[in-house]
C-alpha cells in the first residue's frame, strides 16, 4: 500500500452505471485540482485488452482459466498503471477491481470466494483500494439497461447475476469503513453527490 496517492474502485453488476459515476468523479477531482488517472478492468493495458478479448469474447474458457485470466489482467494493470500513478500522488479511479473477481468467479462461478480472493490478492501484491464504491442494481434492471449487447458474463442467467450481487453486498456489509454502497436506480447526479460527500469526509475533496 502506498501512502501518497489514493485508490478508488467502482464495483457492481453489469448495467449498474459505474462508468457514468467514474466520469462524474473524475470531473470533481479535476475541478479540485487533483490528478485523476482512470482505468478499467479488464483492459487497462495492452496485455489487458488482449486478455479482455479472450475472456469476454473467446470460446470455451473454463471457470479456473477465466479466474486466472482476470487475475493476470489485474497483475499487469497494477504494475503498469496503478502503482506508478499512486507513487506520484495521483488519485486512481478504476472501473472494477479484485472484488469483481471475488463476486463473479468466486460466487457467480462457484469457485469459492476465499480462494479467488487469495488468487486476486496475490496477483495485485495485496494492493487494496482506500475506498470501494458499490453501485448496486437489481439484475433484471441491469439487464434492461444493457439492452442487446451480450458478452460471456452478460449472457449468464439472472441466477448468476443475483449470486454476484449478493456477494458484492455481503463484502460491503463486512467492511463498511472501506465501502460506500449506492443505489444504482437513484438519479446519476444524486449518486455522484453521495460519492463526492464521502470523499469530502475522507479529506480527499
Ligand atoms: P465490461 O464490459 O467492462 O462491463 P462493465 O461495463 O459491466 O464493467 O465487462 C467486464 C465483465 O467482466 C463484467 O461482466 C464483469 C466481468 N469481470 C469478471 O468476471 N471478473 C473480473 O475480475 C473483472 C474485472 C470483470
Amino acid at each position: 500500500m502506498t501512502d501518497s496517492g489514493y485508490f478508488i474502485a467502482f464495483e457492481g453488476g453489469d448495467g449498474a452505471g459505474k462508468s457514468t459515476q467514474v466520469r462524474h468523479l473524475v470531473a470533481a477531482l479535476e475541478e479540485a485540482g487533483r490528478e485523476a488517472v482512470v482505468t478499467r478492468q479488464p483492459g487497462g493495458t495492452t496485455l489487458g485488452l488482449a486478455l479482455r478479448d479472450l475472456v469476454l469474447h473467446g470460446q470455451a474458457v473454463s471457470p479456473r482459466a477465466e479466474a486466472l485470466i482476470f487475475a493476470a489482467d489485474k497483475a499487469q494493470h497494477v504494475q503498469e498503471v496503478v502503482l506508478p500513478a499512486l507513487a506520484r500522488g495521483a488519485v486512481v479511479v478504476t472501473d472494477r477491481y479484485t472484488d469483481s473477481s471475488v463476486a463473479y468467479q468466486g460466487a457467480g462461478r462457484s469457485l469459492g470466494a476465499q480462494e479467488v480472493a487469495d488468487l486476486q490478492g496475490w496477483a495485485v501484491g495485496g494492493l487494496t483500494p482506500h475506498l470501494t464504491v458499490l453501485v448496486d442494481v437489481d439484475p433484471a434492471e441491469g439487464r434492461r439497461r444493457r439492452g442487446g449487447t451480450h458478452d460471456r458474463m452478460e449472457s449468464e442467467a439472472d441466477a448468476f447475476h443475483t449470486a454476484v450481487r449478493e456477494h458484492f453486498l455481503a463484502m460491503a456489509k463486512g467492511d463498511p469503513a472501506r465501502y460506500l454502497v449506492v443505489d444504482g436506480t437513484t438519479p446519476p447526479q444524486e449518486i455522484a453527490e453521495q460519492v463526492r460527500q464521502r470523499l469530502v469526509h475522507e479529506g480527499l475533496l
